[in-house]
């Protein structure tokens, strides 16, 4: 007995030594991370294993919340993902009300026999637009003029913060898009038409927004719209890129490459067609280059309905894209049509079930990853964070730092005791500063309930009220006695917009524009053009007429950074990110610096 307890405990022993050398042996040949991935595709892989098919096609449907029918459908259909598209909000559209609304959904994913959470999407793309309140940021092409990596990846941090608190995990940004042609109604959502500014700050945007997984602000990032959106012919929305293997190599893959490599842990397909091939069904970018060739590990969704614009009937569609590498489906409405038809693709040998469980493996690697299964309710405790002050001044700062002085003929910096008339209704309006993807899919003009400083307040405080005269109808002002000014400012722009309304054959200034710029150079006072818009404006000869301009892009909510830099308190740093055309020919992007009035990269110090 004795000596047989002696061999067990000896034993035990070797055990020990064999199990502490194998860790050793992996510790060394291993990183941590390397270690922690195999972990979680490990299980990954045994929950894949319990999958029945309708569990597996479940994952790979994502429903927008106002197509669900019922919550019960979460439960029923095991989904993978629900979305707010632009504008979807819970009819409580507070922290609390998303809060309470993505909870519930939780719930009944957890109460599935597998238990596995929701990825829940949104559009973050220049703070959590959709919801109420939040601290809304310049929009890409600004951050772009800032070209400030820390900068982008802090607003990032914030972000995820604010989405993370209302039960948002899945952000669909960093927009990586290159924009050739600003006639596109996206182009504000690329940083520039400059692909190393675009990946410099994409990257930053991935690490800011996927820098607390595992924690209760778990955010992933999504690189969309892969690939060459902003390469399109006319800059039409959702049109073709006719573009050479260069092209497409050195702008628009170039971005997903180091966006790959920052770990971005989605990627979305793009609505357009590369050489007449629609992305959603070319295999060839999605499997071949950006699986196999970058060596993308994570989850590739769809955009939405994106589906229905391939040929074919819906399964050939379906099969079409899931073939060609989308691994999750932004359906987004008809979700039980979808579901049927993927299973009997599956059923029918269409689509490998080898292909379905690669996209799952993906999702549920994703979901792991992140630390979701652990993490999957927003956490009551971080409401108290959205909206602080702290995140308010790094958009103010953002703003400041976005600004590009065009022109400066003696007019800035302003200075205390100056009077100021500010004409123009977009000097008081919040929807005019945060452009599409605000309150509504394609933004609108109103105050909309949010919290900010317009720049006629922000302009109040820095010169006191009583300096500052403002005239909302500009029409008005040939009607006004202009005497007692120092400084007249007109604020105009583009009225907000998102995809497909933005388009616009000719972004200039409007007829009712030149003729208050004709007002203001007969007034023979100096004159500021301060333009709020989500690209460069033709002037069409305005640059002449006026003694300043000043591109404030859509700088959102915290107008302060305007007049910080305005008043010469903050440095004016903000170069252009785009070139700005001098005709309709400059509308195109990289072309010689003649055909623009102001170069990319042009932007005046104080
Ligand atoms: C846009 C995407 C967006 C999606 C979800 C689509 O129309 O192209 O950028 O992420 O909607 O809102």
């Amino acid at each position: 007995m004795g000596v047989l307890m002696i061999n067990k405990s000896i034993v035990k022993k070797n055990i020990l030594i064999i199990l502490f050398m194998v860790i050793v042996w992996s510790c060394s040949s291993k990183t941590v991370a390397d270690s922690t991935d195999e972990l979680d595709i490990t299980k990954a892989h045994y929950i894949l294993s319990k999958m029945t098919i309708d569990d597996k096609v479940g994952q790979m449907t994502q429903v927008a919340r106002d197509y669900l029918e019922s919550y019960e459908d979460i439960k029923t259909y095991r989904l993978g993902s629900i979305l707010s598209g632009g504008g979807s909000a819970p009819p409580n559209n507070s922290v609390k009300g998303w809060r309470e609304m993505t909870s519930k959904m939780q719930d009944y994913a957890l109460s599935t026999p597998l238990g596995i959470p929701l990825l829940y999407g949104s559009d973050a793309v220049h703070g959590h637009g959709n919801l109420r309140n939040a601290v809304i940021f310049p929009h890409h092409i600004g951050l772009g003029a800032a070209n400030n990596e820390k900068l982008v990846e802090e607003i990032a941090k914030i972000t995820a913060l604010e989405c993370a608190a209302t039960g948002v995990n899945w952000n669909f940004n960093p927009c990586i898009t290159v924009p050739q042609d600003i006639r596109w109604g996206r182009t504000y959502e690329g940083f520039s038409s400059n692909p190393e500014i675009v990946s410099r700050l994409g990257v930053a945007e991935v690490k800011g927004l996927q820098y607390n997984w595992n924690s209760n602000i778990s955010v992933l990032a999504c690189l969309k719209h892969f690939v060459a959106d902003g390469g399109t012919n006319k800059g039409i929305d959702r049109g073709n890129s006719i573009i050479s293997d260069k092209e497409l190599e050195e702008i628009h893959l170039y971005p997903y490459y180091e966006g790959i490599k920052a770990n971005a842990g989605s990627v979305m397909a793009s609505f357009s067609k590369i050489n007449s091939v629609p992305m959603h069904q070319n295999e060839s970018l999605l499997t071949g280059r950006l699986k196999n060739d970058m060596n993308f590990q994570g989850l590739l969704v769809s955009d939405w309905a994106a589906l229905t614009l391939l040929p074919g009937s819906s399964k050939d569609q379906i099969a079409a894209a899931i073939n060609a590498g989308i691994d999750m489906v932004m359906v987004p409405d008809k979700y039980k049509e979808f579901i049927n038809n993927l299973k009997e693709l599956v059923k029918e040998g269409r689509i490998p079930e080898k292909r379905i469980n690669d996209a799952v493996l993906r999702i549920l690697t994703t979901k792991i990853k992140m630390g979701l299964f652990e993490n999957p309710k927003a956490d009551p405790e971080l409401e108290s964070l959205v909206g602080s002050d702290s995140s308010r001044e790094v958009a103010r700062e953002a703003v400041a730092q976005s600004l590009v002085i065009l022109k400066n003929d003696k007019v800035l910096p302003m200075y205390v005791g100056q009077r100021v008339l500010i004409v123009g209704e977009f000097a008081n309006d919040l929807g005019a500063q945060c452009g599409g993807w605000t309150t509504t899919w394609q933004g609108k003009l109103g105050n909309n309930n949010n919290t900010g400083v317009t720049i006629l307040k922000a302009v109040n405080e820095a010169l006191g009220k009583q300096n500052v005269v403002y005239l909302k109808d500009s029409r008005m002002l040939n009607k006004t006695d202009l005497s007692e000014f120092d400084l007249i400012i007109y604020v105009t722009g583009e009225e907000p917009y998102a995809e497909m309304n933005g388009d616009n054959p000719y972004p200039s200034l409007s007829r009712v524009d030149m003729k208050i710029i004709d007002t203001l150079d007969k007034s023979g006072k100096k004159t500021l053009l301060l333009l709020i818009s989500g690209r460069p404006l033709l002037l069409d000869g305005a640059e002449e007429k006026v003694d300043a301009i000043v591109a404030s892009w859509l700088p959102g909510t915290e107008a302060m950074g305007i007049t910080d830099v305005l008043m010469g308190w903050k440095e004016a740093k903000g170069r252009l990110p785009y070139s700005w055309p001098a005709d309709s020919k400059g509308f195109v992007q990289g072309l010689t610096s003649d055909k623009y009035l102001y170069p990319i990269g042009y932007g005046l110090s104080l």
